[in-house]
């Protein structure tokens, strides 16, 4: 038996959690534990920016852990507790929910797979053990899925959404298999109005159980296969947002960070993405790995301002 955590970012009981819900049903069904959770009903504070918790991985003061107290550990407890994460957000002016970013900054560097990895690394050879060392379940093979509610009509407004939830699942190493967006939301009372969304959210529960049955039987291949309903552009991610380069035919997937070519053949369009650039996605290890180098060494190298404070004065009361 496996574990299905539920992160809901919408309304109580509204599209979002009953669709969620319904991905849980099939899956306790299937003989999985299942936990929901709504991040809106807790004590979640915003990230100050202090760095602390990266600073405590790299420099192996504590294992990355923040300065706020509130609720964020008992949504880092039943995280790491999972085997499979499901989140759900409404959209919001094309993006996920407030407090979607919130969860995910707290989540951040502090939880990236490759800084945690590296930090082990670093205090086993320093001979240390137990709470010495990063929380063993962050290093387990976990699944993830995730669904976006739209209200509006047409699929266009919703386009930042199911993107930028890539972002829980990127540092913390969760192997996204399955997408969704339910959009044209308002149309219709309730999503139990629309039988062919539930049928929908009972395909994710196969997809996710399929997923978990590859974690049971370890068959790393099989574990993090898509099982979405498209192929999408970008091999990795199967999403199809990129940053076009307006003067080349390259394209850069927003997701993954990788650089691929878009060629018209026959006036389709085909992308083209070299192996070595697959291999640095940041849904893959070596692309959070060299984020991390990236963070450990900048903040090792950095170039110091002189006379910052004097610098700063002039623009101190500003506006106020
Ligand atoms: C502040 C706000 C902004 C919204 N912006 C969008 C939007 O950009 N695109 C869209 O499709 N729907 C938008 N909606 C509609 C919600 O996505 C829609 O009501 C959805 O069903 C909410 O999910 P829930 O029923 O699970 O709470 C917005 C709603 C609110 C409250």
């Amino acid at each position: 038996m496996a574990k299905v955590l539920a992160l809901s970012f919408g309304r109580k009981m509204s599209n979002t959690d009953v669709m969620l819900k319904e991905v849980l049903r099939k899956c306790q069904e299937g003989g999985h534990e299942v936990r929901f959770m709504r991040p809106d009903e807790m004590d979640i504070k915003p990230c100050t920016g202090c760095t602390a918790c990266v600073v405590g991985i790299l420099s192996g003061r504590n294992n990355g852990q923040c300065i706020h107290k509130d609720d964020f550990h008992l949504i880092e407890d039943a995280f790491y507790d999972a085997d499979a994460v499901l989140i759900g957000s409404p959209v919001y002016e094309t993006s996920p929910t407030g407090t979607f970013k919130t969860l995910c900054d707290r989540m951040g560097p502090s939880h990236d797979l490759a800084f945690l990895t590296e930090a082990r690394k670093e205090r086993m050879e320093q001979g240390k053990s137990g709470d010495q060392l990063p929380d063993e379940r962050a290093f387990k093979p976990r699944v993830g899925a995730i669904l976006a509610v739209g209200g509006a009509r047409t699929e266009n407004w919703t386009i930042f959404t199911v993107p930028v939830m890539y972002e829980l699942f990127m540092s913390t190493g969760v192997q996204v298999i399955d997408t969704h967006t339910y959009y044209g939301a308002m149309n219709v009372e309730h999503v139990l109005g629309v039988p062919e969304e539930m049928e929908r959210m009972d395909q994710m529960a196969k997809n996710v159980m399929d997923a978990l049955d590859a974690i049971e039987k370890k068959d790393d291949k099989e574990i993090g296969r898509w099982r979405g309903e498209s192929e999408g552009a970008c091999p990795v991610c199967h999403q199809s947002v990129f940053r076009v380069h307006p003067k080349s035919n390259l394209v850069e997937c927003a997701i993954c960070g990788i650089n691929g070519q878009v060629r018209l053949i026959s006036g389709m369009p085909e992308y083209v993405f070299p192996e070595e650039e697959i291999a640095r996605s940041r849904m893959l290890y070596a692309g959070k790995l060299e984020h991390r180098n990236e963070i450990a060494n900048g903040a090792m190298t950095q170039k110091k301002v002189e006379n910052l404070a004097e610098l700063k004065k002039p623009y101190l009361h500003i506006g106020e």
